[in-house]
């Protein structure tokens, strides 16, 4: 299947070039400077060229307010630009995916929009969408019309960002707390863009994270997240005025989704939490090596790599941590969290770092540091830095530590410690195998710990 990406400079089109180059899919990915959508012969001539059997069109003008001042320029690529795009699309046969917005919706009401909701848009951009959605539909049969809201990704400028720069010099910040709806993050749309257009189940779609929230309560969720002590003062739209008049209510209702069996996006808070590591990093030691995945995408046997390879757990923090080889643990679901058991013995000197912070971390290592873990799992921390002796450099990972060289790494968050005792034994020759000799009554401490992040080496 070839498909053409347009937008691909911006915030959507980048993660969906990411995700088609991710799937080995043969795509082009076009800013305006390799293809001026409003250009019509320009647009005829390279999708006849290309024969594309998708296009995925998320180039659009975006800059909300400036279109208050120039209308035309944005309806010439919002309207004329995908008016172009869809009559290229039905000379070659290709299905075409419009990114359209919320702000095709007016303020009505509390309620989610539904697909077939009247539509009222407040501003001039939110109006060359909706235009660009009628284009779309009288030219096209093949078409998918995906409304979106409230974007954020890794490329390009958004709110998440604009918080976060503002964060950095301002105490309080003040956001509309007025206005709601659900961000929607680009790597978690671009899948679901590339299945839906593997398919034939056409029409319009709502698409954003699930949940709502306020500009205000997102703003606090980015500030919490990002460690940043900074407050969010709740204001109304009319405190905040802008060119464009924006909708109060931006509830997509997204049943269309289920009812067509494609996968819901995540909670928007569970999105973000990716992001704003990805921006943010740990207090600004951002480990770029290191990228963001989901607990669940993790390809671990967990019997393999708890067994017979090794972890390392580490606490504390960068100047000051310990780090102990464990070979004993679990990973699951406790108390609907993904989550971490593992198990430290009361004379370790881990064990003080663990029980001195909220965190540890568990690192799975290459092949090329066994000699490293070697040592660090046959000495002790209270004799000495077994980091420099080991050639292991401890970094800064959200208030806690982790080696450097580490392929994966596992933030945990302790939810329970649990001392071991005589009594808890039911099988008692494990006590006797393990406990006895040097090792007479020094249990094991069991922490059940939530996974909160998880990273992976690049
Ligand atoms: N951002 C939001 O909050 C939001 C909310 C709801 C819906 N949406 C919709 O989601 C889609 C993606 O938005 P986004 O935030 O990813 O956009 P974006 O980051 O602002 O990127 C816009 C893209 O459109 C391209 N473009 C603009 N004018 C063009 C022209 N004349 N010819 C060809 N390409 C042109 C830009 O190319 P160059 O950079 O190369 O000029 C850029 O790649 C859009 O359809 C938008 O309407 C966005």
């Amino acid at each position: 299947m070839k498909v053409l990406v347009t937008g691909a400079t911006g915030q959507l089109g980048w993660d969906v070039v990411k995700e088609l180059e991710r799937r080995g899919m043969d795509y082009r990915g076009t800013g305006s400077k390799d293809l001026d959508i409003t250009d019509r012969e320009a647009v005829m001539e390279y999708i006849w060229d290309y024969q594309p059997d998708a296009v995925i069109h998320c180039a659009a003008y975006t800059a909300v307010d400036k279109a208050e001042d120039e209308p035309e320029k944005c309806r010439d690529v919002n309207v004329n630009g995908t008016t172009y795009i869809a009559e290229a699309c039905k000379v070659v046969d290709a299905k075409m995916i419009y990114i359209s917005t919320d702000y095709v919706f007016g303020d009505d009401g509390d309620q989610p929009h539904e697909v077939d909701d009247p539509v009222h848009p407040l501003n001039v951009y939110g109006q060359t969408k909706w235009e660009g959605e009628e284009a779309v539909r009288r030219i096209l049969q093949k078409y998918f019309i995906v409304r979106i809201s409230w974007v954020f990704g890794e490329h390009g400028n958004n709110f998440v960002k604009t918080m976060l720069r503002l964060g950095q010099t301002h105490k309080e910040i003040s956001v509309v707390a007025d206005q709601f709806g659900a961000p929607t993050y680009t790597a978690d749309l671009a899948p679901l863009l590339c299945d839906m257009m593997t398919t034939e189940k056409y029409g319009t779609y709502h698409a954003c994270n699930s949940g709502c929230c306020s500009w205000a309560e997102f703003a606090e969720e980015i500030f919490r997240q990002a460690h940043m002590d900074v407050k969010v003062k709740y204001i109304t739209t009319e405190e905040y005025p802008t060119k464009a008049v924006r909708p109060k209510n931006s509830r997509l209702n997204k049943t269309c989704l289920q009812e067509n069996n494609f996968l819901d996006l995540e909670r928007w808070q569970d999105a973000l939490d990716a992001n704003v590591y990805r921006n943010v990093g740990s207090k600004g030691a951002i480990q770029m090596a290191f990228k963001v995945i989901k607990a669940e995408e993790l390809s671990w046997n967990p019997f393999l790599q708890i067994g017979k390879g090794w972890f390392l757990v580490t606490a504390g923090t960068k100047e000051k941590c310990n780090g102990m080889t464990v070979s004993w643990g679990g990973f699951g679901v406790w108390w609907g969290k993904n989550a971490a058991t593992v198990y430290i013995r009361q004379n370790r000197c881990t064990k003080e770092f663990i029980d001195a912070g909220d965190r540890f971390t568990i690192a799975a290592m290459p092949e090329s540091c066994r000699k490293a873990l070697g040592y660090m799992g046959s000495h002790s921390g209270y004799d000495g830095d077994k980091w420099q002796s080991a050639g292991l450099t401890p970094m800064e990972v959200e208030g806690t530590a982790a080696p450097e060289e580490a392929e994966v790494i596992l933030i945990c968050r302790k939810l329970l410690a649990a001392e071991l005792t005589e009594e808890t034994f039911l099988d008692p020759a494990m006590k006797a195998r393990w406990y006895s000799g040097g090792d007479e009554g020094n249990f094991h401490t069991m922490y059940i710990a939530e996974i909160e992040r998880v990273l992976v080496k690049e």
